[in-house]
């Protein structure tokens, strides 16, 4: 367990995407652990903080993407990386824990997933699920916004995220007939960005993606400056130059 909070490692990622998915890590109530699966491991920021607080289980990462999965092999080539679709994958063992970090807001089908996911658990086993429960926010409202007022109404309002995470109490319904535990909390961080366009910036890898995506360069800068423009009148920034940026995140820890 040392490593995990080794204090130059933990800097070195301290980054307000990191916070949360060592938060995660750090209430699963499993002392020993031989299979452990990373769903959505993206490109591994994370494993290896999994496999240094369980350096005996063999742990492998899940992820549709084969750009994500090539970076995660180049950085941990020891560890074993699988590519598969999470609405349907099924693990090869039955795991001690299912962990996964930011993932599932974008699948939707919580309430068959989840009670899914527990059933392929060993008894005494653990899910633990962090997702942004942040859809409510300015800087999500306002994309609907500025998609309404754009020439590309039409082609980007089906991109448009509408609220995939419920609220707390819906998970609790959901999980409890299938576990014998369930930890469920909420936790707005106050996060402090640096640079410009700080919260553009940071929509721009995750929500605001698909709708990026869906357009050409040139539409697609006229879109994002658009975007820009009324994120920075929303989140101003501070007289030390940072930028404040609330954003809350749904936490899950169900022991069957
Ligand atoms: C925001 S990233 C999180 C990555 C990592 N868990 C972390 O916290 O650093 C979301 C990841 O989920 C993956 N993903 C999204 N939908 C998926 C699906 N249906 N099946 C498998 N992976 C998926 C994406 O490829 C991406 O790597």
């Amino acid at each position: 367990m040392a490593q995990i909070w080794d204090p130059d490692q933990y800097l070195k990622f301290h980054g307000p995407r990191i916070r949360p998915a060592l938060d995660l890590l750090a209430q699963i109530p499993v002392e020993t652990a031989d299979v452990i699966y990373d769903l959505g491991c993206g490109p591994g920021n994370l494993t290896g903080f999994i496999q240094a607080r369980w350096p005996d289980a063999v742990l492998t990462g899940v992820d549709s993407s084969a750009e994500m999965l090539a970076e995660a092999r180049e950085k941990h080539p020891d560890m074993v990386w699988q590519q598969a679709d999470l609405a349907t994958w099924t693990p090869e063992s039955a795991p001690d824990v299912l962990y996964s970090n930011a993932v599932y807001q974008w699948l939707g089908n919580h309430e068959a997933l989840f009670p899914r996911l527990a059933g392929f658990l060993k008894p005494g086993g653990v899910l633990a699920l962090q997702m942004p429960r942040n859809w409510n926010a300015p800087s999500h409202a306002v994309m609907h916004d500025v998609v309404a007022d754009s020439p590309w109404a039409e082609q980007l309002r089906p991109q448009l995220q509408h609220d995939p995470v419920s609220p707390p109490d819906v998970y609790y319904d959901i999980l409890r007939p299938h576990v014998e535990k369930i930890d469920i909390w909420e936790t707005e961080y106050l996060q402090v960005l640096d640079g410009d366009n700080a919260v553009a910036e940071w929509t721009k890898g995750t929500a605001l993606k698909p709708l990026l995506d869906v357009l050409d360069d040139e539409q697609e800068a006229a879109f994002f400056s658009e975007y820009s423009a009324r994120t920075q009148a929303l989140y101003p920034r501070r007289a030390d130059g940072k930028t404040l940026y609330p954003f809350r995140r749904l936490f899950i820890v169900a022991t069957v």
